[in-house]
This record gives C-alpha cells, sequence and structure tokens, in this order.
C-alpha cells in the first residue's frame, strides 16, 4: 500500500498541538489599524438555526483539478471550456457544487497554488469570457462554482512581492515577512517548509530574508498588514460579484508566525528531505488565524445565496477542528475533515469514533468528509488490500455518501481511478518529487487525466503529449465503459448520490451509531425527521464474512427487518432480519428501517 502523502501534521512528524502560543508583540498603530479595518458591516451572520437550510448542508461537492479533467484546445492541459464541456456528465452523476483548484495566473511552479494575479484567468486555462461563460452554464444546470483562494502566500512573480523585494523601504516591503538573518548567511530561525529545507529564502539585493511555508516561489504574505486584508477581501468580492459560491481556503492554519522567532521544538528523525524533523509550533495555528476567518466570513456573509466557505485546516484533533467553526457559528461553515480523511486503515473502531466526535461537536457545524484530493495517494491505494479493491472503493463510497456529513469527491474517485506516481525522477513534475525522491514522488500521481473513455489519451486531449500521461489502466477504468456497466463503481457512487438525495433520512436525517457488536463492522443509522423511513448503514470493514445483531429498538425501530436500497456485492433486495443480518467480506449495505 502506498503511503499517504498530505501536508499535515502526521506527514512531517509534527505531531504534536499547537501549545503556547506567543502573544504577538508588534507596533499598536497596525493592530489598531487592523481592528479598524473591519469588512462590511451590514453583513448578516449565520445562527444555529438557520443552518438546516443552507444549501451547502446537502451539497454532493466535487473537486476538479483543471490542468486534468478536460482539454477542450489540444494543449495538453485541460481548461474551462473543458470543465464547461463536462457539466452534463457532473449533472447526470449528481453534483450540486464544484470546488476548481487555483485557475489564477501563476508561473505554475505549484500548479497555480503560486498565484501573480487574483483576478484573472491564466491563459492556459482560458479568459474571464470562458470562465463567466462556465459559472453560467452550470448555474444552469443548479451546479455551483467554488473558487479556490490562496491567501497565505502569493508566487514571487506577483507584482506585490516584485515591489516589495526591490527594496527596503519600498511601500510594499511589510506586505511579505522580511526579517534579517542570524548572522551572515545564516537565517533568522530554524523553521522548515512543508515542501523541504529552510523556510528562509536570502535576497541579495536587500540583504534580508524572506519567509516561505511553501516553496520559495511562494513568499507568505504578511496578515499583520491591514493593507494586506484589505487587498485580499476586495479578491474575495471580486468573485463574488462574478457570481461564485463560495471559497475553498487554502492552508489557513498557516496564516501567522510567532513575530519572536522561537526556533521550532526539534522531533527525532529525518523528513523526505532529510531535513531534521521539527514540530512547526510557530508557524501553525496561532490563534490570530481566527480573527481573520471571522472577516473572512463577514465579507462572504455580506452576499445573497449563503455562498460557503470550506477550508484546508488539517487539525490534529476535534477540539482544534471545532474552533473553526468559531464559537457563534461565525467562521468556517464546511472544515475539513483530514482525521477521517487519513485513517488510511479500515478500522471501523476508528471511524465510528471520529464520526462520533465531530457528530458531537460543540459548535453544532456541519461535517465535512472527503477521503481523496489533489495532495495524497487516491483512496483505491491507501486503502485497497489488493484483493477487494472493488468492494473497498464502493464501501468508502458509502461512508462518504451515507453520513449527515457534507461530502467531496475529487474527479476521477467515481470511476476508481488509480495512484499512478510517475516511474523515473526525470518524469517527475511536481517540485516536491525531484527534491524529495524517492522517499516522495510528489503528487503527480494522483493528478493524472480524467479517463473518460477508451480513445487516445482516455479522451482527456487530442495532444499526443497531456502534461501527465494518462495511466494505462484507462483501458478498463474509464466513464463510458463504466457508464455501460450497471455494476460499476461509476454506477454506484450514482445510485448513493440519488439515494441520499431522494431519501429524507439521507438528506435530512439526525445520524447515530448503532452497536453492531462486532469491531469490525461500522452502522449507523439516519433517521427519518418526518417519522417515515430510516436508513441503516452497515460496512463491514474485514475480509471475513460476518453476522450481526441489532436492537434498533432504542432508536425507535420498531420493525424487525431491514429492506435492501443498495448492496455490494449485489444481493437479493428480499428484507433480512434484524436479528441476523449477513455480511460478505468488506460489505456494504444501505437498507430502510422503520
Ligand atoms: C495546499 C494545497 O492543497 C497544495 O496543493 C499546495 O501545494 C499548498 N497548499 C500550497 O499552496
Amino acid at each position: 500500500m502506498a503511503l499517504v502523502r498530505s501536508f499535515g501534521r502526521a506527514a512531517t512528524g509534527n505531531l504534536a498541538d499547537v501549545g503556547l502560543l506567543l502573544l504577538w508583540v508588534l507596533g499598536t498603530t497596525i493592530a489598531v489599524a487592523a481592528q479598524q479595518q473591519a469588512p462590511d458591516a451590514s453583513a448578516v451572520h449565520q445562527t444555529t438555526q438557520g443552518i438546516n437550510d443552507m444549501w451547502w448542508k446537502h451539497a454532493v461537492i466535487y473537486e476538479i483539478y483543471p490542468r486534468s479533467f478536460q482539454d477542450s484546445n489540444g494543449d495538453g492541459v485541460g481548461d474551462l471550456n473543458g470543465i464547461t464541456s463536462r457539466l452534463d456528465y457532473l449533472k447526470d452523476l449528481g453534483v450540486d457544487a464544484i470546488w476548481i483548484t487555483p485557475i489564477y495566473p501563476s508561473p505554475q511552479v505549484d500548479f497555480g497554488y503560486d498565484i501573480a494575479d487574483y483576478t484573472s484567468i491564466d491563459p492556459q486555462y482560458g479568459t474571464m469570457a470562458d470562465f463567466d461563460h462556465l459559472v453560467k452554464e452550470a448555474k444552469a444546470r443548479d451546479i455551483r462554482v467554488i473558487m479556490d483562494f490562496v491567501p497565505n502566500h502569493t508566487s514571487d512573480k506577483h507584482p506585490w512581492f516584485v515591489e516589495s523585494s526591490s527594496s527596503r523601504t519600498n511601500p510594499k516591503r511589510d506586505w511579505y515577512v522580511w526579517r534579517d538573518g542570524k548572522g551572515p548567511g545564516q537565517p533568522p530561525n530554524n523553521w522548515l517548509s512543508w515542501f523541504g529545507h529552510s523556510a528562509w529564502r536570502f535576497d541579495a539585493r536587500t540583504g534580508q530574508f524572506y519567509y516561505h511555508h511553501f516553496y520559495p516561489e511562494q513568499p507568505d504574505l504578511n496578515w499583520r498588514n491591514p493593507e494586506v486584508r484589505k487587498a485580499m477581501y476586495d479578491v474575495l468580492r471580486f468573485w463574488l460579484d462574478r457570481g461564485v459560491a463560495g471559497f475553498r481556503l487554502d492552508a489557513v492554519s498557516r496564516l501567522f508566525e510567532d513575530p519572536n522567532l522561537h526556533d521550532d521544538p526539534l522531533l527525532p528523525g529525518t523528513n523526505a528531505y532529510g531535513d531534521q524533523n521539527i514540530e512547526h509550533k510557530y508557524t501553525d495555528n496561532l490563534p490570530e488565524v481566527h480573527e481573520v476567518l471571522k472577516e473572512i466570513r463577514q465579507v462572504v456573509d455580506g452576499y445573497p445565496g449563503n455562498p460557503v466557505l470550506i477550508s484546508e485546516t488539517d487539525e490534529p484533533n476535534i477540539a482544534e477542528l471545532t474552533k473553526l467553526y468559531g464559537s457563534k457559528l461565525d467562521e468556517i461553515q464546511l472544515p475539513m475533515d483530514f482525521q477521517v480523511a487519513d485513517v488510511n486503515q479500515l478500522s471501523a473502531a476508528r471511524f465510528r469514533e471520529l464520526i462520533e466526535q465531530v457528530e458531537g461537536n460543540p459548535a453544532g457545524g456541519q461535517p465535512y468528509f472527503f477521503f481523496n484530493n489533489h495532495d495524497q495517494d487516491r483512496t483505491w491505494d491507501r486503502y485497497g488490500d489488493g484483493v477487494h479493491n472493488d468492494r473497498i472503493a464502493r464501501l468508502l463510497a458509502a461512508l462518504l455518501l451515507t453520513t449527515r456529513a457534507t461530502p467531496q469527491l475529487y474527479y476521477g474517485e467515481e470511476i476508481g481511478m488509480v495512484t499512478t506516481p510517475p516511474a523515473r525522477k526525470e518524469d517527475v513534475k511536481d517540485p516536491i518529487g525531484k527534491l524529495g525522491w524517492p522517499k516522495e514522488k510528489g503528487r503527480d500521481g494522483e493528478r493524472t487525466p480524467m479517463q473518460w473513455d477508451m480513445s487516445n489519451n482516455a479522451g482527456f486531449t487530442t495532444s499526443a503529449t497531456p502534461w501527465l500521461p494518462v495511466p494505462p489502466s484507462y483501458k478498463q477504468r474509464n466513464v463510458a465503459a463504466e457508464e455501460n456497466d450497471s455494476g460499476s463503481v461509476l454506477n454506484f457512487y450514482k445510485q448513493l448520490i440519488r439515494l441520499r438525495r431522494n431519501q429524507p433520512a439521507l438528506r435530512d436525517g439526525q445520524q447515530s451509531t448503532v452497536n453492531s457488536h462486532d469491531a469490525d463492522v461500522l452502522s449507523y443509522l439516519r433517521k427519518n425527521p418526518d417519522g417515515g423511513e430510516s436508513v441503516l448503514v452497515l460496512l463491514n470493514m474485514s475480509n471475513q464474512p460476518k453476522k450481526v445483531a441489532l436492537d434498533l429498538k432504542p432508536e425507535g425501530i420498531d420493525s424487525n427487518g431491514a429492506k435492501p436500497l443498495l448492496t455490494y456485492p449485489k444481493a437479493s433486495p428480499t428484507e433480512v432480519p434484524l436479528d441476523a443480518i449477513s455480511l460478505p467480506p468488506f460489505g456494504t449495505l444501505v437498507a430502510a428501517v422503520k
């Protein structure tokens, strides 16, 4: 099984919680100015009461990596018109919103996460007219468009940074994090970039170092500067004015750093790049992050249609995750649950624990689950056992699409795409793969082109050279083939999404875990809010057949049997007795009970 490559603490050895956090002692002028720059006061805050009506609570969200989804002009790189041409497919799948990873002008060092202009479209993806067309066509199909907002850093080619690095007295100098070295040739402290080696880069022209949490080509913005905040909130308004339905916030827990530049504590061992491991204690999750999240929320709440904020915040535990909702549900509506995403083993006990924790989060916030994204190996490889992968793919799909959490898919997971990393270092596109080879092969493997059909390059492009090679598996796994096979993974996803939409219990029902009296069987009930049919989900997370007996009387379920709505492997649709439910190895049962 391939290793997970997340940018969370676990992946880099940063295992400890952010502990004692130091107060920022910047000049009062900046602090006061930041307060004064409060966003739109007319903003309407969302209350707990209103949460049930929110579209994002019921939405199925689909992440698109635009370079890899569909190329429309034959240059080997996916683009906006390509996405537009596939909207009918997404509609048919049952998607309510698409999150598109960055499409702004960028040198593409980090494939769009290094932004050189926040309010334009990179010509390789199309034009602003193409973007508007996409939003319009998506809207015509009831599909919302969610943008990726990258607030922590810009590209080093962004005009703000070009100015900032031009002289120590440039008005934009303070827009980034500049510091003197400890001594000649020595960085200010021991902080490490998540992408390897020192997080400080020396700038010979001005004789200072700048801080970059990610690649050196991604200098960190200084969020203590009120002008930066204003400029970034204007970016949000620009896209909201164009009709987007919200934002996925990139790496927001990393917005602030310790102003006293304390060295991070050392941890045992080395990372894939050969650096001594550290705990990113002084650069991650500082309390000031919440001040900014509230301000961002106020900006989006000033717009109609309940725009959503989804945060990439890989919190280590439920306490930290809960904080992201805000004490008055006034920060992030949908913080991504990386704990659930990265269980990385089929452990019914662990999933049950995490689901119960997030269900009971004291803020009353809506959970948000996903298993795949553009930064880590696909689930097929992380959870598959090599024998029952087809079953495991469906079991995870059922878990994703039957809990109360808002589910997010990543393109290709619905057809069972596999991780296909480059075989040779010289083929690697993602810079961390070049730096960390062979321990870290980069993220190309989970970003390969979407597999649409059996034609050349899987129908992704007419170019002979797609930006990443199409995996050989496309001949078996592609949309066209799976659409024609009623038993395919794709059709299983479609059925699940339809059930989620049409069964009131799955759409709106409360959730409670049910004791299956078997450590390997995860079971939960979604209660019908109107007293009709409820939905029972049973997932056998082992390679052994199981027989379980359930008592649902305490849950108010009187019937003795359950009527299968969806099973895998396929089973008879006749009612099964609740006191003797048989589940094959890695079997999935979604059933109606009353
Ligand atoms: C998280 C994004 O998901 C990842 O792809 C990117 O490299 C880093 N943030 C830096 O923006």
